[in-house]
C-alpha cells in the first residue's frame, strides 16, 4: 500500500483526533530517525500505523493487536516495524532504536499537551534516547501510581531494565 491508501484507510478506522495525532507521530518519528540512524521511511511507517489497532483493543492490548493488523490490513511484513507497534504503550526490555524512537514520539508528538516534562522531553528526544525513555517510563508509572490506576507488569519491567542499564552506564 502507498502511504495515501494507508492515509485513506486509517482515517476511516481513526477518530478524526486520533488521525491527527497519527500524522503528528508519523512526522516526529521521521525527524528522530535521521538523528537516530533509522530509516527515516521506516520510522514514518511505523508511526502512521502504530495506533491502527486503537478501535480494536484497549490501551494496553491495541499494541499487539495494531501490530498483527498492520500485517493482515495493511501488508506491512517488515518486523522490525510490526515491533514498534506492538511495544509502544508499555516499551519492553532490549527495544531497537525503532521501537525506541515510536515509543518517544507517541508521547512528545506536537499535540499532546497534558504530560508533565514536555518541553524537556522534547529537546532530549535528539540528545539521549535511554535517558528520554526512563523519563517517560517514569512520568507515566508516576501518573498511574497517583491516579490510582492498574500497573501493567510490562511497563513495570521495562522500566527497570532502563532503570538498570542508566546506573550502570553512568
Ligand atoms: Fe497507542
Ligand atoms: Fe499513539
Amino acid at each position: 500500500m502507498t502511504e495515501e491508501q494507508i492515509c485513506e484507510k486509517l482515517q476511516q478506522v481513526l477518530k478524526p483526533g486520533r488521525y491527527r495525532h497519527t500524522l503528528g507521530v508519523a512526522d516526529t518519528a521521521e525527524r528522530m530517525a535521521t538523528v537516530w540512524h533509522v530509516s527515516p521511511a521506516q520510522a514514518r511507517l511505523a508511526g502512521l500505523l502504530h495506533d491502527c489497532g486503537k478501535e480494536a483493543g484497549d490501551a494496553l492490548s491495541h499494541g499487539p493487536i495494531g501490530a498483527r493488523l498492520a500485517c493482515t490490513d495493511y501488508g506491512v511484513t517488515d518486523e522490525e516495524i510490526l515491533s514498534a507497534i506492538a511495544c509502544h504503550t508499555t516499551g519492553k526490555p532490549h527495544m531497537s532504536t525503532l521501537d525506541k524512537i515510536i515509543f518517544i514520539a507517541d508521547y512528545i508528538e506536537p499535540g499532546r499537551d497534558q504530560a508533565p516534562h514536555l518541553d524537556e522531553l522534547r529537546k532530549l528526544a535528539y540528545e539521549d534516547l535511554d535517558l528520554t525513555l526512563l523519563k517517560i517510563l517514569k512520568d507515566t508509572l508516576d501518573y498511574l501510581k497517583a491516579s490510582g490506576k492498574e500497573i501493567d507488569t510490562r511497563s513495570l519491567d521495562t522500566y527497570h531494565y532502563y532503570l538498570h542499564k542508566h546506573n550502570s552506564e553512568n
